[in-house]
């Protein structure tokens, strides 16, 4: 084991143009444009983040950083795709927690987080917002959880697919009410926003960085924030807790990964890059704009990253095994 980090950490000087002696940077790495992996669709939250995120890194890493979506099953087809990938730092994958709930929502899960990928860094956390179509009777949380409630009552409720941060809030909001809703799966929740505007969905639990937007300019209604407080974006609208639902509160982070066995030094320059794009001020007004923020710096490192990671994956497995969601 100590060989073989030996052997990765001298292969990681080299590809950064480091003498394993001499401690001489000459930048090579990164030699080549970088592609961060969006594993939902275009337009959607996790896509918004990454693109401002790519802009910021191009500035400071000095090669092209874009992103691709790769999408479908709940996010891990595109998780997969990042963990088959050649360990030299040129695919990042931006996983939200999702990443951490996925191991306990499949029988046999398509990758391992922790064994398949290694962390980057910390990235944002997005505050939810539980949504409805803008014609629903119903405009506060109370009214909502009464039209939930109707005898015999149809209603549908959207995600992003099985393991999606949507989906998490989806099966958090069932299990807590016990009312049947059907559940609908999309590729990300930006085709969940356009299906809603045009009154073919119920309520989605979605987060601030795709849903506020529409919210504020009326196409659809909040009923809550899934937050301890109410959000500074959206003052009139209550808190999950203040509008009787204490239970579900759901803040979703996101990080970024690379493929298992990337050398130490690539893994640090791509912390380094990230951690300089979360300070830039471009990305940090889009954030706020969008009711979130930067992590600290401290936070935006692999070990920060994969600390959460780890506890995370530990704290969702008895709510989710309980919740009875599977798929083969
Ligand atoms: C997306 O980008 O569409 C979302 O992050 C999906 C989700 O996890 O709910």
């Amino acid at each position: 084991m100590r060989q073989h980090r030996a052997v990765l950490a001298i292969a990681g000087l080299l590809l950064l143009g480091l003498q394993p002696q001499s401690g001489h940077a000459q930048g090579r790495f990164p030699d080549r444009p970088i592609t961060i992996i969006v594993p939902f669709a275009a337009g959607g939250p996790t896509d918004v983040v990454a693109r401002q995120l790519g802009e910021a890194m191009t500035r400071d890493l000095g090669v092209s950083v874009v992103s691709e979506n790769v999408t479908g099953a709940g996010g891990t087809l595109g998780a997969q795709r990042v963990a088959a990938s050649r360990p030299d730092g040129s695919n990042l994958l931006l996983g939200n927690i999702g990443v951490a709930t996925a191991p306990s929502l499949f029988r046999r899960p398509p990758y391992d987080p922790l064994t398949q990928l290694d962390t980057v860094g910390l990235i944002t956390p997005v505050p939810m917002i539980l949504v409805g179509r803008s014609d629903l009777p119903a405009n506060t949380l109370p009214e909502l959880l009464a039209w939930l409630r109707r005898p015999n009552a149809e209603v549908n409720i959207a995600h992003a697919g099985l393991g999606s941060a949507s989906h998490l809030c989806a099966t958090l909001l069932r299990s807590i009410l016990q009312t049947p809703m059907t559940a609908v799966a999309f590729r990300g929740t930006a085709p969940v926003m356009t299906e809603m505007m045009a009154g073919r969905i119920d309520i989605t639990c979605d987060q601030t960085t795709n849903a506020l937007p529409y919210v504020q300019d009326g196409r659809i209604k909040a009923f809550a924030a899934t937050t301890a407080e109410r959000l500074a974006a959206l003052p009139n609208v209550s808190t999950t807790a203040e509008g009787g639902l204490p239970q579900l509160q759901v803040t979703i982070w996101h990080g970024f990964y690379v493929a298992h066995g990337t050398p130490r030094p690539i893994i640090d320059r791509l912390s380094q890059s990230l951690r300089a794009a979360l300070a830039d001020p471009a990305v940090v007004n889009r954030f706020r704009e969008l009711a979130t923020a930067p992590e600290p710096p401290e936070r935006a490192t692999p070990e920060a990253h994969r600390a959460l990671l780890e506890s995370e994956i530990t704290r969702w497995k008895p709510i989710l095994t309980a919740a009875g969601e599977y798929a083969d």
